[in-house]
């Protein structure tokens, strides 16, 4: 019977968080600190001519002026970065890197980094600085270039399911659309920020990152010295949705501009900065074609995609990946491209690529409904792929039927009247829509560290990070569950290279993968009791293997007969043991290969739309996912909430506006990039169909969060189809486009 798992706790760094203790990368207190501040260009293509920085140098406070011109050439990246395409080695890292050249290949491109004593003083001093350049022509509309798309180098262009293009000619019912999404940015609360601090040729830097280690093998390459040399430490992140996921360009300036003045420096994005200091969702155009039968079962589906990239490195969020396993649908073809801009690389943003490419294909689905007159859900329900369309493979597990029917249930789905524009409360009106959400079941390589204590408390460690979601308290959960403990006996520590190596936190995969490394170590550590223990010839455990025995309340006791047990104190005063310590690495099982391992959600949203003005509002939303197991339904449904209204700005509110004559985002802060506030958010209700999946990993996780997201804006355009009788394919609806 498990004490913890599956039990609402709150966060334990909460107090922390709430009380100012939690300490964020640019809140490290170091003494003799200098403070550096980023001048950006104002070109999006062409050279630096020239650069007069006299006049910040002589200003009140200013240490030095760092241009192209005086800082030093960084080593090469080395390919352990995730860099695109995900999970794959690039050949060679092309990430921008700040002043190496006097090239410009963006707009709001760093071209000078003050260094004063003080923050004030830097900052008013990087007005002085002046750059001239030789501008050349630049393209940053994707539109304009979008003919020019090819698909990125490395795997092979995906190859299409059946006969696509004959069973499209022959479906006696057709629909073709396409959607377009802006670009996004994350805009997590904290800026990124580093501190860097040199001891001789030893670099500590406090950092904003999703990944200690990527960064300390970004360090170690581009200041040329060994791994070990280098420490990041980065224990609480405030938000960063795939912002922090790569290391950004202001780390390496940092560590360089503190190892030339021989002395510590920070560096913090102000708000704007963040908007071309780090990558984005990119602008995404789709088509998607589907051919039915008028039974509703789907014959074809033919989805792609175009996005931008940089002109330096070919990012590919795979915005049609998820649309192969979706749907029971004997032909298929589903690619996504890339073509260059003069902008600077996107990035991963909160479910990338999965959200982008399920609002193009359930808003096609809702479509084909209308064109077939059957009810949405019920046409996802006649489409319902029963194993792994793409791979032909059976589902780990899929409680997705059970998802649509909760959800469906709750929202009182039957009393829907499928007319446009048929329902009202007063002037406004209502409408109802439905989508389907997706997201993996990722693993990856992790590995945790637990030290036992002859006094009952334990020390859990991984080099994880907690962007928000509630790893600290999701791994205490875990460690204390199988070792027995009470919760305020366990410590798990996090983010800093001095703790076992795990992935970045991306992707939902964390609990996944840090999560069974902390079981993996816990069950060492009863392991090496019983080992312990065994040795007194009068043991009641003398016969038990590991696998019979489990820790609970300081006891390590056979699971099948609990009265035989050790008091865990006891062995360890026997054999003199002051602590115990196991390190573990856990691996994706051989297993997950026989199968198809996916998340998935249903989402039915209401929203109310004021016919005079054209606002929407999104005033219900039912989630329900099937995610697997929920190790802490507390943060889940934050997690999962978070989900939704990230879907309702998408939906609604967000994009990334660029003024193309110059290349230059024009909303670059949270006055006019738009993002939900109280106000916007209106009742949510999230559910979880709890799926026992004995293949994905020992703790039978899935990935969620990011889940929580797809299939919301497709939900909500959907929704407000039905209350409007007007299809908006491009994201997001504001009122001029509804008027
Ligand atoms: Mo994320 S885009 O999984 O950090």
């Amino acid at each position: 019977m498990a004490r913890y798992i599956g039990k609402e706790t709150s966060r334990v760094d909460g107090v922390a968080k709430v009380t100012g203790k939690a300490k964020y990368a640019a809140e490290f207190a170091v003494p003799n600190l200098a403070y550096g501040f980023i001048v950006l260009g104002s070109i999006a293509k062409g050279t630096i001519t020239t650069i007069d920085t006299q006049e910040a140098e002589r200003a009140s406070g200013v240490i030095r002026v760092f241009t192209h011109l005086n800082t030093p050439k960084f080593g090469p990246k080395p390919p352990t970065e995730q860099a695109p395409p995900k999970g794959t080695q690039p050949e060679e890292d092309k990430s921008f890197r700040a002043l190496q050249s006097d090239r410009i290949f963006f707009n709001a491109q760093p071209v000078a980094l003050v260094v004063a004593e003080t923050y004030e003083q830097a900052r008013f001093a990087a007005r002085l600085v002046k750059v001239t350049y030789n501008a050349e022509p630049h393209m940053t509309d994707t539109e304009a270039v979008r003919d020019r798309a090819r698909f990125p180098k490395g795997p092979p262009p995906p190859q299409p399911r059946g006969n696509p293009e004959e069973a499209m000619r022959d479906a006696p019912v057709k629909i073709e659309a396409e959607y377009r999404i802006p670009i996004e940015h994350h805009n997590p609360m904290e800026p990124h920020a580093a501190i860097a601090v040199w001891q001789d040729d030893k670099l500590t830097i406090f950092d904003k990152t999703q990944g200690v280690y990527t960064v300390r093998a970004h360090l170690a390459a581009s200041f040329s010295v060994p791994e070990e040399n280098v420490s990041v430490v980065s224990p609480f992140v405030g938000g960063a949705f795939g912002s922090a996921l790569r290391p950004n360009y202001y780390p390496a300036l940092t560590a360089m501009a503190a190892r030339e003045l021989k002395r510590p420096v920070k560096i913090v994005y102000t708000r704007t900065q963040m908007f071309t200091g780090h990558g984005y969702r990119p602008y995404t155009i789709q088509k998607v074609a589907l051919g039915a039968e008028q039974s509703g079962k789907l014959s074809v589906i033919i989805h792609e995609a175009v996005h931008n990239t940089s002109s330096t490195e070919e990012f590919n969020d795979n915005t049609t990946n998820f649309a192969r396993q979706v749907y029971a649908c004997p032909n298929l073809y589903a690619a996504t491209r890339i073509t260059d801009t003069d902008c600077n690389t996107p990035t991963w943003m909160r479910a990338p690529g999965a959200v982008s490419g399920m609002f193009a294909l359930e808003c096609a689905m809702d479509e084909l409904a209308y064109e077939i007159k059957i009810d949405p859900l019920e046409l996802r329900l006649i489409n319902y792929a029963d194993i792994d369309p793409q791979s032909g493979k059976p589902w780990s597990s899929k409680a997705l039927r059970e998802c649509y029917r909760l959800g469906a249930e709750k929202f009182g789905w039957e009393k829907r009247n499928p007319e446009p524009r048929s329902m009202r409360d007063g002037n406004m009106l209502v409408g109802w829509g439905m989508a389907t959400g997706v997201w993996g079941a990722f693993q990856r390589e992790a590995t945790a560290r637990i030290t036992l204590r002859a006094d009952g408390t334990a020390h859990v460690s991984s080099a994880t990070s907690d962007i928000g979601p509630g790893t600290y308290t999701v791994m205490t959960m875990i460690a204390a569950e199988y070792l027995g403990l009470k919760l305020e006996q366990v410590q798990f520590e996090l983010g800093d290279t001095k703790f076992p190596k795990a992935p970045s936190q991306g992707g939902s995969q964390t609990t996944s993968s840090v999560g069974s490394a902390v079981y993996g170590a816990a069950l060492a550590i009863g392991a090496k009791l019983l080992e312990h223990a065994n040795k007194d010839a009068k043991s009641p455990l003398k016969d038990a293997a590991a696998a019979d025995v489990e820790m609970l309340d300081g006891r390590l006791q056979l699971k099948s007969d609990t009265s035989r047990f050790v008091h865990v104190a006891d062995i360890m005063k026997r054999t003199r043991l002051t602590e115990i310590t196991e390190t573990f690495e856990s691996k994706p099982s051989p297993e997950r290969q026989n199968y198809a391992l996916l998340a998935h959600g249903a989402q039915f949203v209401e929203v109310k739309v004021d016919p005079d003005l054209g606002t929407t509002h999104l005033t219900r939303a039912i989630e329900v996912t099937a995610c697997g197991k929920i190790i802490n339904p507390k943060a889940s449904h934050s997690q999962e909430i978070g989900g939704v209204i990230w879907g309702l700005g998408m939906a609604l509110h967000e994009a990334t506006e660029v003024d193309h004559r110059y290349g230059r985002i024009m909303n670059p802060n949270l006055q006019h990039y738009h993002v939900p506030v109280n106000a916007d958010v209106h009742e949510i209700e999230t559910m979880f169909v709890e799926e026992d999946d004995k293949v994905v990993n020992p703790l039978g996780v899935k990935g969620m969060g990011e889940l929580g997201m797809v299939g919301i804006p497709a939900a909500i355009a959907n929704a407000v189809f039905h209350a409007t009788g007007k299809r908006v394919r491009d994201l997001p609806i504001t009122p001029d486009k509804l008027l």
